[in-house]
């Protein structure tokens, strides 16, 4: 049977690739949506139109427009004025639902007891409300695996990524909320990348896989030029890797702590990997107990292929509601 997951995000052009596969490969029960890249506003209107563009009639939520803390700093255009930058995509079929995504995530969440995998792949707000105000929220998620964190270097700060770094005390909170939780950071995410080659290929293919084409092509120009890389990153359909393609990922567990200070380590998710022996020293022991399982590894290149399968794939002739593609 297949995982049945909740995607909360800020798209984004890893956030549309990560709707593609999660649609693809897992049962894809509802998008909620954040600021985070760009304004909520045009973060729910992109993850609206990737959906009309796939053909699915999957419920979108729309969510908060600014961290716990009221500051919003969204991502500085590197996704661009619209947030997702690169190539025309069709006007949205749909609304939103009603409900607010903290709303929805908690009535997803109590639907599917036991069986809900929530994936945060933009700041952590909606996902650290919902926790605070339905506490048996912890008991009804599979788990929650995020695309955030790094256990090396930062990308909007020397040790912060966006998504922890946008909104640290909703990290904070989803970090020390007891539910089986896969943190997949920088460290691995930076490797799984498109190279011109493969944003080529895309752009040969049929009209889905010719839109992230250009949406691909726009974003490996902006962090070549941003931060200096050669491949356009695929952050944030990591996070399903685990549901998907579990071999392609290596994690370990370890205890991770937000840094919530106002100084220059503020967002730092502090990954503990000291194997420290029993014997304990007052001042070398570990901070808490584990309480993540951290990405550590990955097949980059074989997980590259597997995701631009999927989209080269994704059929053409997807009429506005039409159910997933059947597996091949
Ligand atoms: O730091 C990478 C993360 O920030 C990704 O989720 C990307 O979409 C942006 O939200
Ligand atoms: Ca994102």
């Amino acid at each position: 049977m297949m995982h049945k997951v909740l995607i909360d995000c800020d798209p984004g052009h890893d956030d549309a690739t990560a709707i593609l596969y999660a649609a693809r490969h897992l049962d894809l029960v509802g998008v909620t949506t954040v600021y985070g890249n760009q304004s909520v506003d045009k973060t729910t209107a992109n993850a609206l139109s990737i959906l009309t563009l796939l053909g699915l009639d999957i419920p979108v939520a729309r969510g908060c427009d600014r961290p716990l803390n009221g500051i919003f700093r969204h991502g500085g255009d590197v996704h661009g004025k619209t947030g997702i930058d690169g190539a025309e995509l069709p006007a949205p079929a749909r609304g939103p639902v009603d409900a607010h995504a903290v709303d929805f995530i908690i009535d997803t969440a109590k639907q599917h007891r036991g069986e809900l995998v929530l994936c945060p792949i933009g700041p952590f707000t909606n996902v650290a409300l919902a926790l605070r105000k339905e506490p048996q929220l912890a008991r009804w998620l599979r788990g929650i695996s995020v695309m955030g964190g790094t256990t090396q270097i930062g990308n909007t700060t020397p040790v912060a990524e966006f998504n922890v770094w946008s909104d640290p005390e909703a990290a904070d909170i989803v970090f020390r909320s007891d539910i089986p939780l896969w943190m997949v950071g920088l460290n691995v995410t930076r490797k799984v990348g498109l190279c011109e080659q493969d944003v080529a290929r895309l752009s040969e293919g049929g009209r889905v896989a010719r839109v992230f084409g250009g949406l691909f092509g726009f974003f490996r120009n902006q962090l070549r030029e941003i931060h200096g890389l050669d491949t356009a990153s695929l952050h944030d359909p990591c996070a399903l890797v685990p549901f998907i393609a579990p071999d392609l990922i290596t994690y370990r567990q370890a205890p991770v702590e937000i840094e919530l200070g106002q100084g220059p380590a503020r967002g730092m998710t502090v990954c503990d990997f000291r194997n420290l022996t029993t014997r304990k020293l007052e001042n070398i022991k570990p901070r808490a107990p584990a309480n993540c399982s951290v990405a550590v590894e990955v097949e980059d290149r074989a997980l590259v292929e597997h995701i631009l399968a999927a989209i080269l794939g994704w059929p053409d002739h997807a009429p506005a509601a039409a159910a997933v593609p059947s597996p091949v």
